[in-house]
């Protein structure tokens, strides 16, 4: 068993970020909802608890609040905005509006203590709250101040307990993680003992316990998730597992042959590859709404999954790659959860199985990949960029047609290509070509073209609910523009898409 260290969320909206980033320090850690009874929280025996930030008043009527004792269970405390006001609160010290209102970046003077170890006396830290700690608790004494603010860093260092009411978890990351790090491992005393090759290991062995001579399944997507998922089962059990592949021709370029080839190649696995793309362009056919070819290649893609797994028979366990983020979003650990995945997947209804077998349910997307390469799976494989669901589909603006996704597909592998060629792959989180449904007029030697315009979209983004469009250079734009104009048939234009999300989308569906 790996230490513990538990985030507390009081619905702040860096908890994730806060939970990867302690999990970076090396250090095993769940992210559990306020809500949860002191009893049940203390019985996980945590060695360090971390109050997150939240967007409410700590002293205003039925906010977020916490039991007192926590203050008094011998457990190093770390609470950041609102759980720093929540402690200074619960300690006996006075939370109050700021007269003037500090939001933004200021300059924070620290005091020469350990949990500051490895920084400078003065630091510029991101203070977004409208509240303060304005009367300090007994026991605490000041370790940081700002202008406005001068109890905006404190401490109660015989109970092991800090309070920050800023603290940069975005923009300077690596001050945060310095003082994460030094609240873990100095004051905390955890080891550090939170490594992927342990977790993988343990995973197959547990993995291999339980499921002994029996016989499971997976919906293998071609996606990292499942694919990760299992690969792991695989080696755990081997032979009794049995994936299905369904390729509903909306994936791109060598993406399914990439998958299948290492599946069954590399890891001799168990792979159904089901060719339906003529099922679903039939299906697809004349629809034009994006919402509507999403349920359509959904609810496709279960009946295909379902005839396929009839002829397997019935298996004892379902393989889903459900990942840690998707835990936390629907309710932080509990049956519930697994009721409220086996519902939105869609497939446990229609399949006779006993349980379903979650082997990345605590990993967050990164430990996902450094997993995967820890199984063997190849680095291209295991580093692809998000791609949706309904794939190609929703990159098609309009009516679906080979000819359109031969398009599509080509442009967006030109597209790949010369961004990984410049140097940006790292740099850009999702990238991509569309088919736009608009023609224009154009000219190929001495003939007037009247063909397809391809865009090009391109996004930089941390959580994919806001983002930015990329400045790629301009030579990797020029260079992707010349090579599908030349390379695939019917495009006469390339545009590139320079909208942020909102007021755009990321996907042009
Ligand atoms: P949007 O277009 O909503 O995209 O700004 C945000 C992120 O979500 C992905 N996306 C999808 N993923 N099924 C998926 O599995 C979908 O229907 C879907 N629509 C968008 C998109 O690729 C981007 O990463």
């Amino acid at each position: 068993m790996n230490q513990l260290a538990i985030v507390l969320d009081f619905g702040g909206q860096y908890s994730h970020l806060i939970a990867r980033n302690v999990r970076d320090c090396g250090v095993y850690c769940e992210v559990i909802p306020y809500t949860v009874p002191i009893e049940t929280l203390l019985a996980k025996n945590p060695m360090a608890i971390i109050l997150t930030g939240g967007p409410n008043s700590v002293y205003a009527e039925g906010e977020p609040t916490y039991a007192k004792e926590l203050l008094d269970a011998k457990i190093p405390l770390l609470g950041i905005s609102y759980g720093a006001k929540l402690i200074a609160q619960l300690a006996g010290g006075k939370v109050k509006a700021m007269p003037a209102g500090e939001i933004g970046n200021f300059e924070m003077s620290l005091s020469k203590t350990p949990v500051f170890e490895g920084l400078g006396g003065k630091v510029f830290c991101r203070i977004s709250n409208e509240d303060f700690i304005a009367e300090m608790p007994s026991g605490f004494e000041v370790i940081g101040k700002t202008e406005s603010c001068p109890h905006a860093a404190i401490m109660d260092a015989e109970r092991k307990i800090y309070a920050f009411q800023g603290l940069p978890l975005e923009e300077q990351a690596e001050f945060s993680k310095t003082i994460l790090q030094n609240f873990l491992i100095k004051i905390a005393g955890l080891k550090g003992d939170w490594a992927m090759a342990g977790y993988v290991e343990k995973t197959v062995a547990e993995l291999r316990e339980k499921i002994g001579d029996r016989r499971v399944l997976c919906a293998l997507s071609g996606g990292v998730d499942s694919t990760v998922a299992a690969v792991m089962v695989h080696k755990a059990v081997g032979d009794k597992l049995s994936c299905i592949f369904v390729d509903h021709g909306l994936m791109r370029k060598d993406e399914g042959d990439m998958v299948m080839k290492m599946c069954r190649e590399k890891f001799n696995m168990n792979v159904v590859r089901v060719n339906a793309q003529e099922r679903f362009l039939e299906k697809l056919s004349g629809v034009t709404e994006p919402e509507e070819k999403r349920k359509i290649i959904g609810e496709e893609f279960i009946r295909v999954f379902e005839e396929e797994a009839k002829k397997i028979g019935s298996v004892d366990f379902f393989v889903q790659g459900t990942i840690y983020p998707d835990v936390i979003e629907s309710g932080a650990g509990g049956s519930a959860v697994i009721k409220s995945h086996h519902n939105v997947g869609g497939l446990p209804d229609v399949i006779d199985f006993k349980e379903i077998i979650e082997p990345l349910r605590m990993l967050f997307k990164d430990e996902v990949r450094r997993a995967g390469l820890e199984l063997g799976i190849d680095e291209e494989i295991v580093w692809r960029q998000p791609f949706p669901g309904p794939g190609l589909a929703i990159r098609i603006i309009g009516e679906i047609t080979k000819e359109k996704l031969d398009i599509v597909r080509e442009a967006d592998a030109i597209f790949r290509e010369e961004v990984k060629k410049g140097g940006y792959e790292g740099k850009i989180n999702q990238y991509f070509a569309a088919l736009t449904n608009m023609r224009s007029v154009g000219v190929k030697g001495d003939s007037r073209t009247y063909d397809y315009a391809v865009a090009l979209r391109a996004v930089i983004t941390n959580d994919f609910m806001t983002a930015d469009f990329a400045r790629i250079p301009y030579e990797i734009l020029e260079k992707t523009s010349t090579r599908i104009v030349n390379e695939v048939p019917h495009v006469n234009r390339v545009l590139y898409d320079v909208t942020a999300k909102p007021p755009s989308t990321v996907e042009l569906e």
